[in-house]
This record gives C-alpha cells, sequence and structure tokens, in this order.
C-alpha cells in the first residue's frame, strides 16, 4: 500500500477490509513507536516472515527504517532491517491512520516517560490510541491492538481501551480486541532476547485477541503464559523493581566488602551457586513477615556493621522497616473485628517448629492485646512444660511489648482447632499446613478467616475469607 497516496485520497473501506481478510492467516503488523522496543519487533517479526508497517512522529526514524537501516545501536538490527526491507516486508509511515488500515495487528510501543508528578506519562499512549481508534473507525474488520510499552496496571483497559472507542465508536470485543504484551528485551542483546525470550505474557480481553498474538509468537516461544491483563502490566513493573533490587543488593554488598577487604566477587559468585534458598522461587510468595531467630538478627547485624564502618546500606536498614509494615497490615486489617473475639492459627514464627522468637504473629497478638482486644491462639507445636517456658522467658526479656502476652499465653491458649473456631468470630491463619487447611475448609460459616500464609491457590469466593496480600 503507498501510504503517501492514503494521505491524499479518501478511504477505500472495501480495499482496507480485503486487506484484512485475506492476511489473517499470517497477519500484517504494524508498529507504532519506532525506538528501542519498536524497532526491534520490526526486524524480528519480518525475520519470521511477518510484513510489517512501522509508523513513527519522527521523519528520521521513518526514514531510516524503510531504508533498512537502524535507528538506533543494537546488535544485529540494521541486518535484520535491512534484510526485511529488502524483501518488502518491512515499510514504515508517519501516516498512522493508513498503516493500522493496512494490517490486522496493531503493536503500541510508544514511549512513557515518568510524569511530573512521579508516576506515568500517558500522553503518547493517548494520542496513539486515539489515531489508532480514527483508524479502526474506516474499518469493519476485527483488529487486535497489542499494547507494549510498560505501563501501571489499569491503564489497557481504562486508558487505551476508552480512548479508542470514543475515537472509533467501536466496541472492545466485538468490532476488536487488545493485549497487553510486556516486552522483556535487554538493550544490547534485544535482538538475541527475543529470539529467546526470558518468557512471553499475554493478557487479553477475548480469546481472538489472545490467539492472534499467540500465533504471532509460536516460532520463539510454543509456551505464552496467559493471564488477566492487569497482571501482564503488573508482572512488568515487578520485574524491574525486582531487577533493580537485585542490582542495588549486590551494590550495598559490594560497598560493605569493599571496606571489610573481601571481594565481593568471591562472596557473590558463592551466593549465586545457591538455587535452592537464594536463587529460587524461594521467599518470593507474598505471605506473612518474617521473623524468627535468623532473619531479623542478621539484618540488624549487617546494618550495624555497615553504620560502625561508615558504608551506606539503605536497602538492608529499609527491609526491618518493610517487615513492620506488613505486621502493621495484619493489625489494620483486623480494625474491623476490634471488640469481637479474635484467634490466632498458628503462632511460632514458622509452621513445624515451636521456636516462637521473634515470631512476628506475636507482635500481632501483642499489639492487640495492649489495645484490650479479646484474643486466643492454638499452635499444635506449643507444648507448656519447662521448655517451653524458657523459650517464653526469653520472649519476655527481649521483647519487653510482648511481656504481658507471654504472662498469658497458656491461658490463652486452646485446646484444638476447632475450639478456636466455635469460640471466635474471626480466625487468623499464620501457618499454611494440611491441618489448618482443612479446618478453615470446615469451619463455621460465620467465623471470618484471615490467611497470612496463602492457604488456597485458588483463592476462595467467600466474602468471609480475605488474605493478607491477595
Ligand atoms: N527500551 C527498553 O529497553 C524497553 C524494554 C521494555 C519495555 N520498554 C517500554 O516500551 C515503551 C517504548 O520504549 P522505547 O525505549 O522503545 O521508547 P523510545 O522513546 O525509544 O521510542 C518511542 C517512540 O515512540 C514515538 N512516538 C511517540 N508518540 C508517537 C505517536 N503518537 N505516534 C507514533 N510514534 C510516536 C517516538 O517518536 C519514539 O520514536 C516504553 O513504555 C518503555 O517503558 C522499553
Amino acid at each position: 500500500m503507498n501510504f503517501e497516496s492514503v494521505l491524499e485520497r479518501s478511504v477505500d473501506r472495501a480495499e482496507y477490509d480485503f486487506v484484512a481478510e485475506t492476511e489473517a492467516a499470517k497477519p500484517a503488523i504494524s508498529v507504532i513507536g519506532l525506538g528501542y522496543v519498536g524497532a526491534v519487533s520490526m526486524a524480528c517479526l519480518s525475520h519470521l516472515g511477518f510484513r510489517m508497517v512501522g509508523v513513527d512522529v519522527s521523519r528520521e526514524k521513518v526514514d531510516a527504517i524503510r531504508a533498512g537501516a537502524s535507528p538506533i545501536v543494537e546488535e544485529r538490527l540494521g541486518e535484520l532491517l535491512h534484510e526485511g526491507a529488502s524483501c518488502g516486508l518491512i515499510d514504515a509511515t508517519q501516516n498512522l491512520v493508513a498503516a493500522v488500515l493496512d494490517t490486522n495487528v496493531t503493536f503500541l510501543s510508544v514511549g512513557t516517560p515518568t510524569s511530573k508528578d512521579g508516576g506515568c506519562d500517558f500522553t503518547y499512549v493517548r494520542q496513539a490510541s486515539r489515531a489508532i481508534g480514527q483508524a479502526l473507525s474506516l474499518k469493519s474488520a476485527y483488529h487486535v491492538v497489542v499494547l507494549r510499552c510498560s505501563v501501571p496496571p489499569g491503564t489497557t483497559l481504562d486508558v487505551v481501551v476508552p480512548e479508542i472507542e470514543r475515537a472509533s465508536g467501536k466496541k472492545l470485543g466485538l468490532d476488536f480486541g487488545v493485549c497487553f504484551n510486556p516486552e522483556f528485551l535487554r538493550e544490547g542483546v534485544a535482538v538475541a532476547d527475543f529470539f529467546a525470550p526470558p518468557k512471553t505474557v499475554v493478557g487479553a480481553s477475548d480469546k481472538r485477541a489472545e490467539a492472534t498474538v499467540t500465533a504471532i509468537y509460536e516460532a520463539v516461544d510454543k509456551n505464552v503464559i496467559f493471564t488477566s491483563i492487569e497482571a501482564a502490566e503488573m508482572v512488568k513493573y515487578v520485574d524491574n523493581v525486582w531487577h533493580a533490587t537485585k542490582v542495588a543488593f549486590a551494590n550495598e554488598v559490594g560497598r560493605l566488602c569493599k571496606k571489610l577487604s573481601i571481594d565481593s566477587h568471591d562472596v557473590m559468585n558463592i551466593f549465586v551457586k545457591d538455587l535452592k534458598l537464594n536463587l529460587s522461587p524461594y521467599y518470593l510468595k507474598p505471605g506473612f513477615a518474617f521473623g524468627g531467630s535468623c532473619l531479623p538478627k542478621e539484618v540488624r547485624a549487617v546494618s550495624h556493621i555497615a553504620h560502625e564502618l561508615g558504608v551506606e546500606v539503605p536497602l538492608v536498614d529499609s527491609l526491618m522497616v518493610t517487615n513492620k509494615s506488613h505486621i502493621k497490615q495484619a493489625v489494620d486489617l483486623l480494625e474491623p473485628f476490634a471488640g469481637k473475639r479474635i484467634g490466632f492459627l498458628g503462632v511460632t514464627f514458622k509452621p513445624g517448629t515451636d521456636d516462637l522468637r521473634e515470631s512476628p504473629t506475636l507482635e500481632v497478638m501483642a499489639t492487640l492485646l495492649a489495645k484490650g482486644e479479646s484474643i486466643s491462639a492454638y499452635d499444635p507445636n506449643l507444648h507448656f512444660g519447662p521448655l517451653l517456658q524458657s523459650q517464653i522467658d526469653y520472649v519476655r526479656h527481649a521483647v519487653p511489648a510482648q511481656a504481658k502476652l507471654m504472662d498469658e499465653l497458656q491461658s490463652l491458649t486452646v485446646a484444638s482447632a476447632n475450639d478456636l473456631f466455635e469460640t471466635c468470630d474471626v480466625v487468623v491463619v499464620s501457618h499454611a499446613t494440611e491441618q489448618f487447611r482443612a479446618v478453615v475448609n470446615n469451619r463455621p460459616t460465620k467465623v471470618h478467616v484471615l490467611d497470612l500464609a496463602r492457604l488456597f491457590k485458588e483463592l476462595p469466593d467467600d466474602a468471609t475469607y480475605q488474605g493478607i496480600a491477595w
């Protein structure tokens, strides 16, 4: 299609619909925004045999892509763009409406810079979405819009879709579908990452849109991860925050090691060899606060060493702060039950131990007790006797705020989990054990549950159940 002629004459709807229908098997794809993400999509998808039409407001970028030259520095990008342009699979234009009309699928990869208030600036996303809507108003065939930008959860459905619907008069799910498909490439190795992605994630408005995007990625990833649009949006942010956390963590370790004349690379090379606890899904599922005899103690110790040496470790310092916030979250979620009977199922710092030291559950219980709330507890590992008493004495000593709770712990403890449910209005579950799962499932229907341990993979559809962070 000649884009310049599209600018000059009125649009022939039948011509565009024909394009859409005949290319449905291997859809033609327009890419809006020819920056680091868009240019790589153009090059790599054309290499897979897709006909690509790039769009940018920048004349220079459009000219470069049309000529098969890379507008940015990126390994292998120029080679693939040249290949695509030479065999007629790559074209580019400044005319967004024409590009959308000439294709079946539109990838949106404009910039989403930081706004003045620190949030996300939607200006380019809105402008482009509106123009996509204008194009769709001229098209009767179904079209799929794929948002590739990194955006806050809710943007696809609350910003992109309303802009398209308003400008087009069309309806999501009927006339067009949307997907959020986050981009995980790393600049510098973006082409290699495209052909061997760490993962491919798609959140779609409907099955047709989902199938269209899945088929596009079939050659590079047969195991697309499907999720909700909002979860797909969130995953991208969470990934980058995690990567930033890793870098900041490693650098704090490095600064500390340097001051201690220890080679940080020796330390971290050993650290990364632990694929069971360090680099693994372990400790990475939301649940309750950390506690026990080691983690809080060692976090404090590392902070202390750093401060003694004059090394700044704000990330390590913040760990106890964020842990406190999580304990407060549990207390806050129990606020509506003030004056009611509150039970605790699981008291020790984790299941399978009688260790009470720095159990975050004790902190919640002590806070409620100090407020005058009526609390009780059950834990199958609490066997009151001389051994447990020494632990209770230790906690009473180490944490004055929990002294009253330690004095009353035995009298607050009931004989069974069932007793707890029979005598409480709400039960706080701290341990994800089979026993607790069964008793929660079979509880009297009026008893509320606050789950701190994620007892169930699938969340119960039940107004009396809520989780601390899900
Ligand atoms: N760069 C990365 O490594 C990377 C990786 C993953 C995700 N992302 C995300 O992808 C998005 C794009 O990132 P980028 O680095 O490619 O941005 P970029 O700034 O390099 O490119 C964006 C392009 O969009 C163009 N543009 C803006 N408004 C337009 C409009 N209305 N019509 C047509 N073109 C328009 C700009 O001229 C620019 O060329 C961002 O949301 C970013 O956060 C980037």
